[in-house]
């Protein structure tokens, strides 16, 4: 907790969302997502963080109303685009409190954020930091590092980062344009199920974070990214002790940092939200086909995207549940044949499935709305109440 924070929000004995979905109905595909529940994941991943500050990122779900919560339970913001941060400073945040994350930026849209009072900025390329030594001439820079990450559900290597091997180029490019490099950033991996996995990331780092200050580089914002997870089909451990055990890893090799900065997503608002759905067609392409196709109302391009490799497995519900269970195929309701959501590994449901059931698919609070097409074979866009 910091000054001027408002009290920790009561634990959440129940689960408000599925008790709203089990008592409404729905004409479409709706993600209800609870403040409280995420209000609630906020105080828990803040008091395992101790020190370092919590940069939401917002991509995991821009509802404004969310947004608002977190700004006054003294959130930070790590935003993506202008839009993000056009998002955050109308739901009352200030400039100061939002860093521009994304190290592929219109040099317009800096511009943009630093008279909107951004002063921190990512960066992994030269021509990147030209861009905020052009348009942001006073903006501390953190340089974004790519680093090996096998561990995670839906890895983040490759598109952002530098090579390791880059940086002390990269550290000393920026000197030279007379851009101030404040710190480091990394991904870990969306979705690492667990604290020790960081380790290996987090040696990698603090070799390269010691290296750069020896050489003179005044380095003072350690940023780790996200990667807290949330409970799938997996209990994960709870937000407190995971990001606790992070902290003292991250102590024990980096010692005193002045700026510590956490951007979770998925691990503050993914167990606040549940995706209410619907059966649409269940069918077998032949007689003695042991599968069943379950076709629901939402599919990859309407929320579900994160199913992509089967990479996140969602927990689907049913109000047949209980009753003998078989193998299906999981499918979206768009004409692309991509839109199967589960098929490597099947997923078992109710026998007694049929045309019109309501589905519960849980965990849902990240990465689904702001995934969802705006409408893709004319189904529409994910629906979204906030509670
Ligand atoms: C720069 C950055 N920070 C934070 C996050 C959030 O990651 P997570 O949802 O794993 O917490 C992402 C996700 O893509 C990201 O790109």
């Amino acid at each position: 907790m910091f000054p001027g924070a408002i009290a920790p929000a009561a634990p959440i004995a129940f689960d408000e969302v599925a008790d709203f979905i089990a008592a409404s109905t729905f004409d479409k595909p709706t993600l209800v997502i609870s403040r409280a529940r995420v209000a609630a994941q906020y105080d828990a991943l803040a008091a395992g963080l101790g020190r370092a500050r919590i940069h939401y990122a917002v991509k995991a779900n821009p509802a404004p109303e969310i947004i608002r919560m977190l700004v006054k339970r003294g959130s930070r913001f790590d935003a993506a685009s202008r839009g993000e941060i056009e998002l955050c400073l109308s739901q009352g945040a200030k400039g100061r409190d939002i860093s521009f994350g994304n190290t592929v930026k219109r040099p317009a849209d800096i511009a943009f954020a630093y008279d909107a009072g951004v002063t921190l900025f990512a960066a992994d390329s030269e021509a990147e930091i030209d861009k905020i030594r052009d348009h942001a001439p006073e903006a501390r820079v953190y340089l974004r590092v790519i680093v090996e990450n096998s561990s995670a559900d839906w890895p983040l290597s490759r598109k952002f980062g530098c090579a390791r091997s880059a940086l002390p180029g990269l550290l000393d490019y920026a000197c030279g344009q007379g851009v101030k490099v404040a710190g480091l950033s990394f991904h870990v991996g969306s979705q690492t199920r667990r604290a020790e996995f960081w380790t290996p990331v987090l040696d990698q780092i603090a070799e390269l974070w010691h290296a750069a200050r020896a050489a003179g580089h005044d380095l003072t914002v350690l940023n780790l990214g996200g990667g807290f997870p949330a409970s799938y089909e997996n209990t994960v451990e709870g937000a407190t002790p995971y990001a606790a055990a992070v902290m003292q890893a991250v102590a024990e090799r980096f010692g005193d940092v002045p700026y510590i900065m956490a951007e979770p997503g998925r691990g503050l608002v993914a167990e606040a939200g549940h995706i209410a759905a619907e059966v649409m067609l269940v069918s077998r392409k032949s007689p003695d086909d042991l599968h069943r196709w379950v076709y629901l109302d939402i599919g990859m391009f309407s929320g579900l995207a994160e199913t992509m490799g089967e990479a996140i497995r969602y927990v689907i519900t049913t109000p047949r549940d209980g009753g003998e269970v078989g193998p299906c195929v999981l499918a979206g309701p768009s004409c692309d044949s991509a839109d199967i959501l589960y098929e490597q590994r099947p997923v078992m449901l109710p026998l007694a499935l049929q045309c019109g059931d309501k589905v519960t698919i849980r965990t849902c609070g990240a990465y689904t709305s702001s995934y969802s097409s705006v409408g893709f074979n004319g189904f529409p866009p994910l629906d979204v109440i906030v509670l």
